[in-house]
């Protein structure tokens, strides 16, 4: 017991001072701006007191001693050795790039160099071009961010490159075309420096470079305005007189925001374009668009078809066009511009015919008139709102005479009138 004592005692006494751990060896440690790191530094028994120790840094080949109070490290770097004498580690906070080299400890002659290496920020998918597709009216999210989110970046760029000049310019949410259009979110996660474009418009189409020290990315963002479905196609619709008529014309993506679309009708003859207008003209009143609901919807609503509505309809929206043919089946009579010959015998019934050569379709007004000492006399005349499946207008006026005139008139309104009925 004594004896173990004693050992103990000498062993304590050769081993006074201290032994550096790691002395003169090379340590290559890395950390990140924004971050901090503690520079290992200490004796090989740590309840040795060291009598001197010292921290250098290498600036251009002389070494110079790091200040807690003063230069580069103030307030930046602390020490432990109060609470474990034989620790002389560096603890430094809030890492700049400036901050990395060669670091030297030294405690009582002997000394150690640590190899300091502060990593920026490295971008994710750094020197790659990323292809990003949006649409015009939308928003946009341009990835950029660095491979560790906790990086703090003290510098970076976001910039477009001009296609025409290949200058860059530099993107600013405070003016310029991206006035109050641009966002970015490198206050809650510094490393995150994506930016959010709203608002697209095709012009924001184009090269976008990402930019922080030592790396950057490219994005090629294409804005899709509207290619409209069946765009550069001639389709054929055909509406009845009376009824209406939907022409279909719509984006691919039907929340494309369209800013400026067009519906004009082709003149025939002079192949003229005139706008279509629901304030005047033919079409007042009687054409409706759908796009407030669902903006890539861009379809014309024509209601009360007449037959001069039959034409060529053409939808243009910026880069692309789509034609329609409408064709406006009124009711083509049967036997048109003859004179039937019918003989009938007083007190019997006669059935004055008179159709449409297609049965479905429902004229929207129709007379009958009688003549009169060769002027025409309208005896009945009516409208009708709503389609039928008969063909109303083949009647039996039963017990109708050509001869008693007054009765035949009486009789037709009856029919008239039975007839609204049963088409409401
Ligand atoms: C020196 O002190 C620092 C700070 O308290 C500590 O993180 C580190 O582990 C210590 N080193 C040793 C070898 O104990
Ligand atoms: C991005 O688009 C460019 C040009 O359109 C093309 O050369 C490149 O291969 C595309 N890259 C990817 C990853 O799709
Ligand atoms: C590119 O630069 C030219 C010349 O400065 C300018 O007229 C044009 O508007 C620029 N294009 C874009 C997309 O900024
Ligand atoms: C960056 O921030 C944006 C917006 O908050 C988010 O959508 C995106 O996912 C973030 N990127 C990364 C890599 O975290
Ligand atoms: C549409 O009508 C035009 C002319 O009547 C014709 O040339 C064309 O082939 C038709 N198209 C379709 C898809 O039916
Ligand atoms: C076509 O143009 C001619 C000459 O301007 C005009 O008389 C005619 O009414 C037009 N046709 C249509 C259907 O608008
Ligand atoms: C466009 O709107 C009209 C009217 O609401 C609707 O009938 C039609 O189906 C819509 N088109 C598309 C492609 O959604
Ligand atoms: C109908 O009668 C008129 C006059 O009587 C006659 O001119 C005409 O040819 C007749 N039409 C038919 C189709 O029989």
């Amino acid at each position: 017991m004594l004896l173990t004592f004693y050992l103990l005692f000498i062993g304590l006494h050769v081993s006074e001072g201290c032994t550096l751990e790691n002395r003169g060896e090379v340590l290559n440690i890395a950390a990140h701006a924004g971050g901090s790191v503690l520079l290992p530094c200490y004796c090989t028994d740590q309840h040795t007191t060291p009598e001197r120790f010292s921290w250098k840094k290498d600036n251009k080949d002389t070494w110079e001693e790091i200040s807690i109070e003063s230069g580069q490290y103030r307030d930046r770097v602390q020490l432990f050795n109060g609470h474990s004498p034989g620790n002389v580690s560096l603890l430094i906070s809030h890492l700049t790039e400036e901050d990395g080299g060669d670091y030297q400890c030294s405690v009582e002659g002997a000394h150690l160099i640590i190899r300091l290496t502060v990593k920026g920020c490295p971008l994710e998918n750094r020197g790659e071009v990323l292809n990003i597709t949006a649409h015009t009216g939308g928003s946009v999210l341009l990835p950029c961010y660095c491979t560790d989110l906790h990086t703090k970046v003290k510098t970076f760029r976001w910039k477009k490159q001009n296609r025409s000049t290949h200058k860059q310019e530099e993107i600013s949410s405070e003016s310029g075309q991206y006035r109050d259009r641009v966002q970015m979110f490198n206050g809650h996660s510094p490393g995150n420096l994506s930016l959010l474009i709203s608002h697209l418009t095709e012009e924001d189409g184009g090269d976008y470079i990402c930019a922080v020290k030592g790396s950057r990315l490219t994005i090629k963002l294409t804005v899709k305005g509207c290619p409209l479905e069946n765009r550069g196609e001639v389709l054929n619709i055909t509406a009845h007189a009376g009824g209406s008529a939907l022409l279909p014309c719509y984006c691919p993506d039907l929340h494309t925001k369209v800013k400026t679309f067009r519906w004009k009708k082709q003149n025939r003859s002079t192949h003229k374009q005139e706008e279509i207008s629901s304030e005047s003209g033919q079409y007042r009143d009687r054409v409706q668009v759908f796009n407030g609901h669902s903006p890539g919807n861009l379809s014309l609503l024509i209601s009360h078809l007449t037959e001069e509505d039959g034409g060529d309809y053409i939808c243009a929206v910026k880069g692309s066009r789509l034609t329609i043919i409408l064709t406006v089946k009124g009711c083509p009579l049967e036997n048109r511009g003859e004179v039937l010959n019918i003989t009938a015998h007083a007190g019997q019934s006669v059935l004055l015919p008179c159709y449409c050569t297609d049965q479905h379709i429902t004229p929207e007004t129709f007379s009958w008139k009688k003549d009169n000492k060769d002027t025409w006399e309208v005896i009945s005349s009516g409208s009708v709102s709503t389609e039928t499946e008969f063909s109303w207008l083949m009647v039996t006026l039963q017990e109708t005479s050509l001869y008693s005139y007054h009765t035949w008139l009486k009789r037709m309104e009856e029919i008239i009138s039975a007839l609204l009925k049963v088409l409401i």
